[in-house]
């Protein structure tokens, strides 16, 4: 009987075509008892991630040429299964998939959609570790589907590329379990032509080597990173490195259409990075910076160490912004998608209190300039507790997120509130959080029933009273 099934199951991997369809949600299109999901778990994203693995690390060596906009990528990727796996699948987007191995022994595999299913030569059992290993190449196509969303992923530009890939872009550059409730650490081995600058996450591991026209660069993220904040930024750049005051390397890095702002990038990442270091905890992550690249995305990326500004001259806000995810969203990171608020509420409130800490307009105020929006506005119909799939970055979930935030601090005292996002920063650190732990956590400190609190800023599609 089983040989029958594995027989059918072969005989179905060589049949799947990539068809427009994609398969039905929770089975395979593997006939297979063992086969790990196609998606990780998320509701709102059922095909993002996958279920039945934990990366623990990729190891992606891609050579890119601007002109030909080719890559051709080897992604190594270490994993642990977390049940017995006859079949798993990876998220890969467009890109052609030349060989598969896992363990160093050959593996089938088939595409469907946006899924790369693998089936090893061999079992994999639970609780084991494993390793595959992805050859592919070909153009890559940046996602583009949703207006709320913009165009994001790897997006080749005349001189290199733009590479911001929040929610789901990651696969369109790399195989991966791309949901961010599996970080993982990196290492990039990215070759170029000579001439092209290569800013990855994390740090340079080793000068570049130039060879017959090509340039090699290293780089390395140890801290675990979400997909969605894997960097390899490509292209013309002008680059000012040293450290912080506070002694965090720190490198700020422009195209030359904005040249004139590499200084105050610098400048402005480092003292925020320190500033944010005494207000939500040490700072994470072995570096600093900021990037900005001439390419018009119309948002900034938090990416691991780098933040990425799509063709604007960031101001001191939206680099206070950009940095204060490094606590929020990078270290701790959410483990589904609705909780979105934790990782935008908080970076926004924080724009507000860098302002308060310059001496402009307080948080305070700004709380209450926004409290007298109309009814009709529609932060208020959103609930930003609760972040929609379809309009995962409303500005309520940034504005009346940060709201939520105010509200609690007046409710419970400046030392409580400031006590707990600190520990909150402390307890989650490099891990995964939700929305309920932030606000037991919160009751748990202040003593306070804060329920009605919570009820009221983040799931009711009305004004709070
Ligand atoms: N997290 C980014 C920010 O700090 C927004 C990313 C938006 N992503 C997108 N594909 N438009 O505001
Ligand atoms: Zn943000």
């Amino acid at each position: 009987r089983r040989g029958v099934a594995l027989l059918t199951a072969l005989v179905s991997v060589l049949a799947c075509s990539p068809a427009d369809a994609p398969p039905p949600v929770g089975g395979s299109m593997l006939a297979d008892h063992n086969a790990g999901a196609p998606g990780i778990g998320d509701p709102d994203f059922p095909r993002d991630g996958n279920g039945g693995y934990d990366v623990s690390h990729y190891d992606l060596a891609v050579d890119y040429t601007p002109s030909s906009r080719r890559l051709d990528g080897v992604a190594t990727i270490r994993a642990a299964a977390t049940q017995e796996l006859s079949s798993f699948n990876l998220d890969l987007s467009g890109l052609d998939v030349r060989e598969v191995t896992v363990d160093d022994s050959p593996a089938r595999f088939a595409r469907q959609g946006d899924e790369l299913t693998v089936r090893p030569a061999r079992t994999i059992g639970d609780d084991t570790s494993f390793t595959v290993k992805v050859t592919y190449s070909g153009l890559p196509q940046p996602a583009k589907h949703n207006a709320n969303l913009g165009t994001y992923g790897f997006i080749p530009t005349s001189d290199g590329a733009f590479v911001a890939s929040e929610p789901n872009g990651s696969k369109t550059w790399f195989p991966s379990n791309d949901h961010p409730a599996d970080k993982a650490t990196f290492d990039f081995t990215i070759t170029v032509p000579a001439g092209v600058t290569v800013l990855a996450n994390g740090e340079q591991a080793g000068q570049p080597a130039t060879a017959e026209g090509k340039t090699t660069y290293r780089w390395r993220e140890r801290h675990p990173m979400a997909t969605y904040l894997a960097t390899v930024t490509l292209g013309a750049f002008q680059l000012r490195q040293g450290s912080t005051a506070a002694g965090i390397p720190n490198l700020a890095a422009t195209d030359p259409k904005f040249k004139d702002s590499l200084d105050a990038l610098y400048t402005s990442s480092g003292e925020i990075t320190d500033y944010w270091s005494t207000v939500f905890g040490p700072y994470p992550f072995s570096s600093t910076g900021g990037v900005i690249d001439d390419y018009p995305a119309g948002y900034a990326l938090e990416n691991q160490t780098k933040p990425l500004y799509g063709g604007f001259n960031p101001d001191e806000s939206i680099i206070a912004h950009e940095l204060a995810h490094q606590w929020f969203g990078n270290s701790l990171t959410i483990k589904r998608w609705k909780d979105l608020w934790l990782n935008e509420g908080f970076a926004t409130y924080a724009e507000w209190l860098w302002a308060e800490h310059k001496g402009g307009k307080s948080a305070d105020a700004m709380f209450n300039d926004l409290l007298k929006r109309p009814e009709t506005d529609p932060i208020w119909q959103y609930p930003p507790g609760r972040a929609k799939p379809d309009d995962l970055f409303n500005q309520s979930v940034y504005t009346r997120g940060g709201m939520t935030l105010h509200a609690l601090r007046k409710a419970v005292g400046d030392a409580t509130f400031f006590d707990l996002l600190k520990t909150w920063t402390a307890e989650h650190r490099y891990g995964y959080v939700t929305t309920e732990q932030f606000v037991d956590l919160a009751e748990r400190m202040s003593g306070k029933d804060l329920n009605a609190l919570f009820d009221a800023w983040l799931f009711q599609p009305k004004r709070p009273a």
